[in-house]
């Protein structure tokens, strides 16, 4: 019997967790089972060490790639999990509480206390900081070391000016997914030879705008690659480039985004490598679009693209389209199509709460090990692992408010400030800008809500927080990658303003908008 229970549980723990299996099958199995390996005892030794080995890979796998984390709408945080457990400060850089741990400890951005920031810019705001994200650059560049590769920042992340900027000085390419994107860089004063166009719906116009924008390759105007996601597309872009004016010799550069039929990234709305998304086209039609335009007058293959969604954690993923993109390079260059480029996309996951991800010389060596072979130069596009962990967004205390045993911090940040949390069920840790020395003990649950009227109006559900009071500054942290982007003026709310800190100075790089902003290009 003893020995029916250990083989029942380790085959419910190991296996499938079907519930008609567990019921019906199971029991019968494991009693066959059972009776077979009491009579045989050192097989029974043999094969709890085949589970044990199962377990271990599984467990290797899990660490590798914990499973996508889905909350519902009740609470952000399992009540077992103790709070005090996840303290971003320990793991985000240029982020650091200072002063006396007995007394009272402010949260720095690099040299500068935060509520300084809440007080000079107001709240809600972003704040980013610009040594996190040159650390957060030079680390991931350093890892490809000596293979042929550049790093092309997804601007859909943070498009700020100052950001950009920052990542244009360190040597950074880009990849676009607009023309508002495009204009940004424009601005910047970023060369055409440094983006890469990505999109499923570029349109004509976007399309012109990038052929012409200045120092694309060859001395021409234009961009360095469009990777093209549809045979519609391509057919726009083949006849804008015939369109271009005559003298302008070289040919745009193209790519084809390929659909690898790979399943990754944290969320549903974030995965983009299947059959199912509408992203990319698949291996045999971008086959058709690669030979049927091999001889263009009008465009010159350059490349193949992927892009398999965000929040990643397993290298298997990446492995696997590479892998598929690797032996697709090979057929290419045998039907007589060179391929310079291969871009990988984005997704690198980071750490908000407790996920583990891939150290950056882990994932550049998985991924050079496999393009190495092709000599050709690898694009990677990040977005989230250079500016997340970067920014976080200021808050401050509106109301506390009690309504039968739940208590709601009402701040005034909402979800049109920042709407991940409904948007993708995230969690970002929420903290007291200052802390002091009841912050560990006297902690409680709550719900952090804005003031937009809507019940997805909320920042953390059911959110472990020592006492605030009405006034005080909260941090919600790591919002620098899809937080400023993808606010709105929902409730005519005022887009908030975005500062830089570089060391002890800081400076606004953008302003809260004003009420004048929000009805510009109205008419009564
Ligand atoms: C084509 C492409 N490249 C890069 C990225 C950046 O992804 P991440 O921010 O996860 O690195 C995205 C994000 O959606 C994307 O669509």
């Amino acid at each position: 019997m003893k020995v029916f229970e250990m083989q029942s549980r380790s085959m419910v723990r190991i296996g499938d967790d079907k519930s008609s299996l567990r019921t019906r099958q199971l029991p019968l199995f494991c009693e066959t089972y059972n009776q077979f390996f009491w009579r045989r005892p050192w097989l029974l030794a043999f094969q709890r060490r085949i589970c044990m080995m199962v377990r271990h890979d599984l467990a290797a796998e899990r660490r590798e790639n914990p499973s996508p984390v889905t909350m519902t709408a009740k609470s952000h945080w399992s009540s077992k999990t103790k709070p005090s457990r996840v303290d971003p400060a320990q793991f985000t850089p240029s982020f650091a509480y200072r002063g006396s741990a007995s007394h009272r400890q402010n949260l720095f951005c690099e040299g500068v206390p935060l509520d300084r920031i809440a007080g000079f810019a107001g709240t809600p705001a972003y704040v980013y900081s610009r040594a996190s994200i040159e650390g957060a650059y030079r680390g991931l560049d350093r890892a490809f070391g000596s293979l042929p590769h550049q790093l092309c920042y997804a601007v859909k992340a943070n498009s700020n000016l100052a950001v950009l900027r920052v990542l244009a000085n360190l040597g950074s390419a880009f990849d676009v997914v607009s023309a508002g994107e495009l204009d940004r860089l424009r601005r910047v004063g970023v060369s055409g030879k440094r983006i890469v166009f990505s999109g499923v719906g570029k349109t004509r116009e976007e399309i012109r705008e990038a052929l012409c924008y200045p120092g694309g390759h060859a001395r021409a105007n234009g961009i360095l690659l469009f990777n093209i996601e549809s045979a519609g597309e391509l057919e726009v872009l083949l006849s804008e480039a015939a369109r271009r004016p005559a003298g302008t010799d070289a040919r745009p550069l193209a790519a084809i985004r390929v659909n690898p039929g790979v399943l990754a990234g944290g969320h549903p709305h974030i995965a983009t490598g299947t059959h199912e998304h509408k992203f990319g086209v698949n291996w045999q039609q971008a086959r058709l679009l690669y030979l049927a335009h091999k001889d263009s007058r009008w465009l010159t293959w350059g490349g193949i693209s992927a892009h398999l969604g965000s929040q990643i954690f397993s290298l298997t993923p990446y492995r696997q389209a590479l892998r598929r993109l690797a032996s697709y390079v090979r057929e290419l260059a045998m039907e007589g199509i060179p391929i310079t480029y291969v871009d990988i996309g984005g997704g690198l996951g980071i750490r908000y709460t407790r996920e583990i991800p891939p150290v950056p010389s882990r994932y550049a060596s998985a991924l050079a090990r496999i393009v190495r072979p092709l000599g050709c130069r690898l694009l990677i596009e990040p977005g989230r692992a250079l500016v997340g962990p970067a920014g976080v967004l200021l808050t401050r205390v509106l109301y506390i408010k009690q309504n039968r045993g739940r208590t709601f911090v009402v701040v005034d940040a909402a979800m049109n400030d920042l709407i991940r949390p409904v948007l993708y069920s995230a969690t970002h840790v929420i903290t007291p800008v200052v802390r002091n020395h009841l912050s560990a003990t006297k902690v409680t649950r709550v719900d952090v809500v804005g003031p937009v009227c809507e019940s997805g109006d909320f920042l953390a559900l059911n959110w472990p927080l020592p006492p605030v009071q009405p006034g005080d500054v909260l941090v919600v942290w790591t919002a620098g990658a899809y937080g400023f982007v993808q606010s709105s003026n929902y409730n005519a709310r005022r887009r908030v303003p975005e500062v830089l800190v570089e060391g002890r100075e800081f400076r606004i790089v953008r302003q809260r908008e004003t009420y004048d902003d929000l009805v510009r290009g109205e008419r009564l």
